[in-house]
């Protein structure tokens, strides 16, 4: 759902810059000032559709040796994505270019964008993984390319993540489990881990909690979770 435009936007995006950086990334060649100029020597993982963060935060904390990247195509959810970075990772005078290199949160970065083409964005092999967490359904069929695990979609991200990454998809939606699985199999893959039901296994994939999982496992929905390396 859309939401509305928060108070003094561009304001508060101004103040957490350090955590927003913009794309094409330095690694792919591209001039864009303010771009992340990050050590290619370490993971890069990426999230689509990050909303509010919390799930990317919890994993660059948990992970100091890994690089992460949130993209969301909404400013004002991706707004608190920011805030929650800088509360966690800076002081509120923090407003440099980037978080400073004794931030905890210092492996993180945002993108305010909606992902079309991965491939205009980076090169080949250069991510270590991609998860999707509880995406939009799209439910209608005229809209099957738009869901995130469309096959087409599948494929491209498997040409983004090196040999061995792995895609890793949350959802609370029937449909669009039932959906993805069929996709995955078209693609040719066999998941590595599947369930309809994470929070009823021991799989690390239930550790680490993005906003909307909480909030449907408090509602008691089954969160049902797959993932396949590429
Ligand atoms: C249902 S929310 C889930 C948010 C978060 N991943 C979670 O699990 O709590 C889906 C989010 O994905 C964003 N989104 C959908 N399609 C996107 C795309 N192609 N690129 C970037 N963000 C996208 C939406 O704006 C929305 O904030």
């Amino acid at each position: 759902m859309r939401q509305r435009k928060a108070k003094d936007l561009d304001k508060r995006m101004e103040a957490c810059g350090a955590w927003l950086t913009r794309l094409p990334l330095a690694e792919h060649g591209g001039d864009a000032p303010g771009a992340w100029e990050r050590d290619e020597s370490r993971d890069l993982f990426l999230e689509i559709g990050c909303g509010k963060g919390d799930f990317l935060i919890a994993k660059a904390l948990a992970d100091p040796g890994s690089d992460y990247l949130g993209m969301e195509g909404q400013e004002t959810v991706l707004l608190r994505a920011l805030e929650k970075a800088r509360e966690t990772g800076g002081g509120a005078e923090d407003t440099g270019d980037t978080p400073a290199a004794s931030s905890p949160l210092s492996n993180l970065r945002f993108v305010c964008d909606y992902v079309r083409s991965l491939m205009d964005l980076f090169p080949e092999g250069s991510l270590a993984g991609i998860y999707l967490n509880f995406s939009d359904p799209w439910p209608k069929a005229r809209h099957v390319k738009r869901r995130l695990t469309w096959r087409g979609r599948l494929k491209e991200y498997a040409q983004v993540i090196r040999p061995g990454g792995a895609i890793e998809f949350k959802t609370d939606n029937d449909d669009l489990f039932a959906f993805t699985l069929e996709e995955i199999a078209a693609c040719g893959w066999t998941p590595a881990e599947e369930t309809w039901d994470l929070h009823g296994t021991d799989l690390p994939a239930r550790e680490v909690m993005t906003e909307y999982e909480k909030k449907f496992l408090r509602a008691g929905k089954k969160i049902h979770y797959v993932k396949v390396i590429v």
